[in-house]
């Protein structure tokens, strides 16, 4: 079974537009935020299916956690949550690594390394969460059922519950993804540095208007 209800950690603009893709797709819909009331716009909008709580509110909420704050504040928003609240739940970890420092040359910094990645510290934390990446290497305005033409965008993703991936991959179809499973939570040193990859075109020429796409033989 699909889980029905979803809590979103995270007020910017990635966690508003999944909560409100996952809102077009029929779920139930907690933001959690440390300052929810500046979400009421959001919450009026989305009618009786969308509601507004903490960060450890929504993490309770959902059967399904999405993880959407600022890199840097990622470990902090888990303990926020609370690691018990996740136990045993599919957390979709859409954060990026971005270091507070400016691009070079196009290319964004990172506060981790290639022999560990963000959700690698997440999982630690919160070790009987499923941690799931996903949604991390495109922009936002492409994550909920993007228009390629027919053509549907390749998401890696990775973790360590092959539970918990399945459910990501379901979602992942109905928001006009491909899923593309590239193994436990290790693979996210891989994934997540797609995040400089795809916003290279973005500094350096103003696109921001592509996705990934595997090809197969
Ligand atoms: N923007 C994109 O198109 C895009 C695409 C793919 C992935 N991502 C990744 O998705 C994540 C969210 O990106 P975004 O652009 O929506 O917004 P953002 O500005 O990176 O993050 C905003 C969120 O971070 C939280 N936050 C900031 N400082 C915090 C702290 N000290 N403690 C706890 N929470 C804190 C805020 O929480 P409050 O609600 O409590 O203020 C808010 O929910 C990032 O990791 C980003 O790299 C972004």
């Amino acid at each position: 079974m699909m889980a029905k209800r979803v809590g979103v950690i995270g007020s910017g603009v990635v966690g508003r537009v999944l909560a409100d893709g996952f809102l077009r797709h029929g779920y139930e819909v907690m933001i959690g935020s440390r300052e929810p009331e500046k979400l009421a716009d959001w919450k009026q909008r989305g009618g009786e299916r969308a509601s507004l709580g903490s960060a450890a509110e929504a993490a309770s909420f959902g059967d399904l956690v999405v993880l959407a704050v600022k890199g840097t504040a990622a470990e902090r928003a888990v303990e926020l949550c609370g690691p018990a609240a996740l136990a045993g739940k599919t957390v979709i970890d859409a954060t990026n690594p971005i270091a507070e420092a400016p691009p070079d040359h196009g290319v964004l910094r990172f506060f981790t390394t290639l022999d560990e990645s963000l959700m690698e510290r997440l999982q630690r934390l919160a070790p009987e969460a499923r941690f799931v990446k996903c949604f991390s290497s495109v922009g936002n305005a492409l994550m909920v059922n993007p228009d390629f033409g027919g053509q549907l965008p390749t998401m890696f993703i990775c973790g360590d519950s092959a539970e918990a991936k399945s459910k990501v991959a379901e979602v992942l179809q109905q928001f006009g993804h491909e899923p593309c499973d590239m193994g436990g939570v290790q693979a996210a040193r891989a994934i997540e540095p797609l995040c400089i990859l795809w916003c290279i075109p973005g500094f350096l020429r103003n696109e921001w208007t592509h996705a990934f796409k595997l090809l197969r033989q």
